[in-house]
């Protein structure tokens, strides 16, 4: 169920994930780690060919290999930085090259910054954050979704968060950058869900993955904020199960694991008045 709608006003389009062919593919960013190498993996069990994306050449490769022998898909690799619009520019002409078409466009690429008051943040890290987590997904989107309602079939799965469904002091930027996400997709979702393309935003709660150690967010229980909250922690490859069955069920929003949803669902009902002094105790760093 969408975290933000009741049965039976759930989010949903008549679309799915389209069956794969021998020239179409699910472009995966973010796929060297975590969430996105476990969505390449479920991808390529269910016979998508694969373009994984990230700027770790050799996990790429790696995973490539493992996939491509499995489960016997055609798996290319582009390492790129796709906080830069050059690199990240050349994707859709690479792609070509290759004779392969997008079909399926995972935008899961991402970071968060925070653990401290923005006034304090490093600038330039601020922007890269906006450059991966925003502007990356808005341009992969540009570069493939006129395609994909041109030809009546695709998917989208962009990666959003809990973070980004209320602002978060001490996370003012990684939360404002989600929500920016879960925005967007929920709105294209509604335009292009009767043109035979369908889109959803995973909004996960904490997942086991690098992301923390890169985070790095601590709270004021002096916990970093994944041991913060117990029992919400969810593993990758649920995260992706929950993202690749949302674009099968052709779902608007998929928040993973019911605690966190249950969450989700109640603090809707809660004004900001009440919930951003909280959430700012919880957040400030010890
Ligand atoms: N973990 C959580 O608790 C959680 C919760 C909600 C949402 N999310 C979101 O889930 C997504 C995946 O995160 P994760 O948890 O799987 O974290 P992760 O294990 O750290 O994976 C992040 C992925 O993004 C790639 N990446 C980072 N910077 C990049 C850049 N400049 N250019 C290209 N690729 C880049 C990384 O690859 P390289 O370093 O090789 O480039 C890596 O493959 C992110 O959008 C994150 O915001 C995570």
């Amino acid at each position: 169920m969408p975290y933000t709608d009741f049965p039976p006003f759930g989010g949903t389009s008549p679309m799915s994930l389209p069956e794969p062919t021998s020239t179409s593919v699910a472009l995966v960013t973010g796929a060297s780690s975590g969430i996105g190498s476990e969505i390449a993996r479920l991808l390529a069990k269910r016979g998508f060919g694969l373009v994984l994306v990230a700027r770790r050449k050799e996990r790429l490769v790696a995973l490539a290999e493992e996939l491509g022998e499995q489960h016997g898909v055609r798996v290319e690799t582009i390492a790129a930085d796709l906080g830069k619009p050059t690199p990240r520019g050349k994707i859709p002409g690479r792609i070509e090259e290759l004779g392969l078409e997008v079909e399926v466009l995972i935008n899961n690429a991402g970071f968060a910054t925070g653990g401290e008051p923005f006034h304090r943040a490093d600038p330039e890290r601020e922007l890269e954050q906006v450059r991966l987590d925003v502007e990356a997904v808005v341009a992969l989107t540009s570069a493939f979704l006129p395609a994909m309602v041109e030809r009546g079939r695709g998917a989208i799965l962009n990666v959003a968060s809990t973070a980004g469904m209320q602002p978060m002091p001490y996370s003012a930027g990684y939360a404002a950058a989600k929500a920016y996400v879960l925005s967007f997709s929920e709105a294209i979702h509604q335009e292009v869900r009767r043109r035979g393309v369908t889109v959803t935003a995973l909004a996960p709660g904490p997942v086991e993955t690098e992301f923390w150690q890169i985070a790095g967010w601590e709270t004021s229980t002096g916990k970093s904020f994944e041991r913060a909250v117990p029992g919400a922690m969810i593993s990758p490859e649920q995260a992706a199960r929950a993202g690749v069955e949302g674009l099968e069920n052709g779902e608007r929003v998929v928040v993973p694991g019911l605690p966190i949803r249950a969450a989700m669902l109640a603090s809707r009902y809660i004004p900001h008045a009440l919930k951003l002094p909280a959430l700012a105790r919880f957040m400030k760093p010890n």
